[in-house]
């Protein structure tokens, strides 16, 4: 069970799924839901189901996110999309620098630092992702790969400026494979990023700073992965689709 200065956070991570018919139906869902979650709920959608996913959740306590945000206000930077924008569309959050956008996009934590910059000039509650690859963990470069994710994306901040931001520990093989962290793994991981999140701006910062859990999360493993001090919430990509299983997340219970 996560520390009482620590709200659970369950956030949905839709990717790039679903129809807009689809994200209504499910949005209709999660809103439905929400009332019976075992924490704050968020949902991050494709940026083209922002406007209707935000009109369903108006009124309702759960959190509208986008998968990635840009660092420009605005300009001739063709395919991007601002903090300013995503606000205007209805967004209280933003994923930055999931592991699919530093794979397959190239995002770095330079990127990562700018982009977190700009959520949070914006307004926007960042999620900012990390995680080590199969071969860094077979390799023994876990705790390195996590120091330098974390250094490198949240340099040069106060930690007030910092105060809503989310950290989110996805191993990347963990992710889509249904090869979940064992909870002992993901307690491990997360008392790292925390003693890491102390070093960078002090114990209080850490003590009251969200890290979540990403990496095959299910309705079936979610409780004793929540059940862990240091795991704050979870980050659900496949299992963040189907009705059912979302909602089982939302209402998790912690031993
Ligand atoms: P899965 O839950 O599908 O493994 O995805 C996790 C993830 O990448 C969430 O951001």
């Amino acid at each position: 069970m996560s520390s009482p200065l620590r709200r659970p956070l369950i956030a949905g991570n839709w990717k790039m799924n679903l129809t807009l018919a689809q994200s209504v139906d499910l949005a209709r869902a999660v809103k439905e839901g929400a009332a019976s979650a075992s924490g704050e709920v968020a949902v991050c959608v494709p940026f083209t189901a922002i406007t209707v996913v935000a009109e369903i959740l108006r009124g309702s306590p759960v959190r509208l996110g986008s998968q990635d945000v840009y660092w420009e206000a605005q300009g001739a930077f063709t395919g991007e999309i601002s903090a300013g924008m995503l606000v205007d569309a209805g967004c209280q959050m933003a994923i930055i620098g999931h592991s699919e956008r530093r794979k397959l996009f190239g995002d770095s934590d330079e990127w990562v630092n700018k982009k977190l910059s700009a959520a949070l000039k914006g307004g926007l509650t960042p999620i900012v992702c990390i995680g080590e690859t199969l071969e860094e963990r077979e390799t023994q470069k876990t705790w390195r790969v996590l120091e330098t994710q974390l250094a490198g994306g949240l340099k040069g901040f106060a930690p007030a400026d910092l105060s809503k931001a989310v950290i989110a520990y996805e191993p990347v093989w963990a992710i889509g494979t249904g090869k979940t962290a064992t909870p002992a793994q993901a307690q491990e991981a997360h008392l790292f990023v925390r003693a890491q999140l102390e070093k960078l701006y002090g114990k209080a910062f850490a003590a009251g700073t969200r890290v979540l859990y990403g990496g095959s999360v299910t309705a079936d493993n979610v409780d004793t992965l929540m059940s862990q001090p240091d795991v704050d919430g979870a980050l659900v990509g496949g299992a963040s689709l189907k009705k059912d299983s979302f909602l089982r997340i939302m209402g998790f219970k912690a031993a």
